[in-house]
């Protein structure tokens, strides 16, 4: 039976980590699926890992659809987490759920995620009443990147951690399943965390997420040129050995370890977060 939104949920309330891997094609789609991560998500990173753009804004529809189509041909038990790419929702909410209906009808996927806080409040809402899980997503939000000023850790003072645990309760207010946390100090994401009912999901956001999301080729170490401070490389020989240390590692707590998270919030402003 293909993993549910219900299990994720179950896994929260009982303490047990969510496994989630950004991947695009069929092979790596087999080899994680027969591993058995919970989610595989068709990133939108697909734009600079497999297309070679600068960034993830160029990357269309179509596109997305062919490698989410791909990756549902490889997987039979892992739950499809297709991502929205840049414009396919912040326009209008019929473009997000017609553009959301797209990934369910044509390439299968079980779900949908999105980039944004309260302002996509409206776009997560139609989108789940019209009975698609919708994953946000949250802090380093890579569609803004020209907004943020770059690749950059969010949430760092009072007023932007306070922000993001708005968004949090907002996106959660509005019907989203799961939550995305990216590049955000990890104190602010265990207390996210902890306020949450819906699971987080953690990449570069430390140890207290309810699971955590990698890049497929950045776990494996295929990118040589640059290794950002929250990725680690498993067993580059074997990929679907690398898979399964990434698995154990997430499910014992092992990674991430502080040597990939951020801990900038000091005490006295934590206090200050609600
Ligand atoms: O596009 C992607 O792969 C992602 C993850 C890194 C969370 O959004």
């Amino acid at each position: 039976m293909r993993k549910n939104i219900l299990s994720f949920l179950e896994k929260k309330t009982k303490n047990e980590k969510i496994t989630m891997v950004s991947a695009y094609d069929y092979h790596s789609a087999k080899i994680l699926d027969e591993s058995d991560v919970d989610i595989i998500l068709v990133g939108d990173s697909l734009a600079m890992v497999m297309l070679g753009m600068q960034d993830t804004l160029s990357v269309t529809m179509d596109e997305m659809l062919i490698f989410t189509k791909a990756v549902w041909r490889g997987a039979k038990k892992s739950f499809i987490l297709a991502d929205m790419p840049f414009m396919s929702y912040q326009s209008s909410d019929y473009d997000a759920i017609i553009n959301a209906s797209r990934f369910i009808k044509e390439a299968h996927a079980n779900g949908v995620k999105l980039e944004g806080g309260a302002e996509v409040s409206s776009k997560i809402k139609s989108i789940s009443q019209a009975g698609i899980p919708v994953v946000a997503h949250l802090g380093l939000t890579p569609q803004a990147v020209n907004m943020l000023g770059g690749y950059k850790v969010q949430g760092r003072n009072l007023q932007s951690a306070q922000k993001i645990i708005d968004d949090a309760k907002a996106v959660q207010d509005s019907g989203a399943c799961m939550l995305v946390l990216e590049c955000i100090p990890l104190k602010l994401a265990q207390k996210i965390t902890s306020i949450l009912e819906i699971p987080t999901i953690g990449i570069g956001s430390g140890k207290y997420c309810d699971g955590q999301v990698l890049v497929y080729y950045d776990l494996l170490g295929i990118n040589k040129d640059f290794k950002a401070k929250f990725v680690k490389h498993f067993d580059t020989i074997n990929p679907k050995m690398a898979v399964q240390e990434y698995i154990h590692e997430v499910k014992n707590g092992i990674f991430p370890s502080e040597e990939h998270s951020f801990d900038y919030l000091d005490d006295e402003l934590l206090d200050k977060l609600y």
